[in-house]
């Protein structure tokens, strides 16, 4: 509604209560893109023309959120740290925490209490990618909820590789259940989820699963007991990757071509993002100018 509707005094439309603060969880081990991120961490790896770690920051960006943790190994805060900075080249503000050993994607939040500060949080692992019409709509939509969590469904092949949520006629989520065995949907839970104000309470419920984590299932498992769980449905205008296997590395990378090809614009260019929900204005763009001057990036910054 229009009265719910402020701006941030930047001219960027946010609702009353919409979230501020995002997370990437861009740790972890990598493994199954061996011997590829045996010495170069998975989120800095090329997704076609960009760093895989552009494509969640461009969902956070999408969702209206000015405040980003990135959850990095300590080994490799210094590389992060050089690609994205301090974030106010994109109007944003960007923070970095270490995680010591890849305990979980739940961890986030213990890692990230300062920061979440008993506020609302987005968060959007590393390594997933997001596109489509409706994605940037849907995910401002979501942003204004300011109670429970709200996760997504998407139709997958092999739903036994994800988290996995059931649900009844009605569409209510009844189940989520990590990689089982035998799936009771075909809906993978992609890896954006957005929580509020009292996730940082129920993480600290969590005990270690089997493997060891700090499960992100258990979490959501948490909201959902409580009755504070919503999901919505992606639907096929909006593509999902998880980019942590070859496959789906190279079917990314070629998907981020061809679509760039054909539409002439980018997927997931902070600055193009930034410009267009007025986070910057042009003047702000003329850092970045200078920086990628004569290579195939700055000659697209130079169209904006
Ligand atoms: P995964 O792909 O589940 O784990 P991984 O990156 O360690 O890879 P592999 O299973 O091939 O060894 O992680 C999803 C995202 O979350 C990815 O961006 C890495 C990140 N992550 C962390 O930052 N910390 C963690 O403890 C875990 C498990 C993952």
């Amino acid at each position: 509604m229009i009265q719910d509707i402020l701006t941030d005094g930047i001219g960027l439309p946010v609702a009353k209560h919409s979230l501020r603060k995002g997370i990437i969880l861009a740790g972890g081990t990598g493994s199954r893109l061996f011997p590829i991120t045996h010495s170069v961490c998975k989120q800095l790896v090329p997704v076609y023309d960009k760093p895989m770690i552009y494509y969640p920051l461009a969902a956070l960006m999408l969702a209206g959120v000015r405040d980003i943790l990135v959850i990095v190994n300590p080994e490799d805060i210094g590389l992060f740290s050089r690609l994205l900075g301090d974030g106010s080249q994109w109007g944003l503000d960007i923070y970095y925490a270490e995680q010591e050993r890849p305990d979980g994607l739940a961890q986030a939040f213990l890692i990230g209490e300062e920061f979440i500060d008993g506020d609302p949080v987005c968060l959007v692992l590393g390594d997933n990618l997001f596109h489509g019409d409706g994605l940037a709509d849907l995910l401002l939509a979501v942003s204004e909820r300011s109670e429970g969590a709200t996760i997504f469904g998407c139709r997958v092949e092999y739903p036994e590789r994800y988290g996995v949520i059931d649900f009844d006629g009605d569409g209510v989520a009844l189940s989520l259940e990590e990689k089982p065995e035998y799936p009771k949907s075909n809906f993978a839970v992609p890896g954006i989820y957005f929580f509020d104000h009292k996730v940082v309470d129920y993480a600290k419920m969590l005990e270690p699963s089997p493997r060891g984590e700090l499960e992100i299932t258990d979490l959501n498992r948490l909201y959902l007991e409580r009755g504070e769980l919503r999901v919505e449905i992606l639907d096929e205008s909006i593509v999902w990757f998880d980019t942590g296997v070859p496959d789906a590395l190279a079917d990314a990378t070629r998907f981020v071509q061809q679509i760039q090809q054909r539409d002439g614009f980018k997927i997931a260019c902070p600055e193009e993002i930034a410009l267009s929900q007025g986070r910057i204005d042009r003047s702000r763009l003329g850092d970045a100018l200078a920086k990628y001057q004569g290579t195939p990036y700055g000659d697209y910054l130079e169209t904006l």
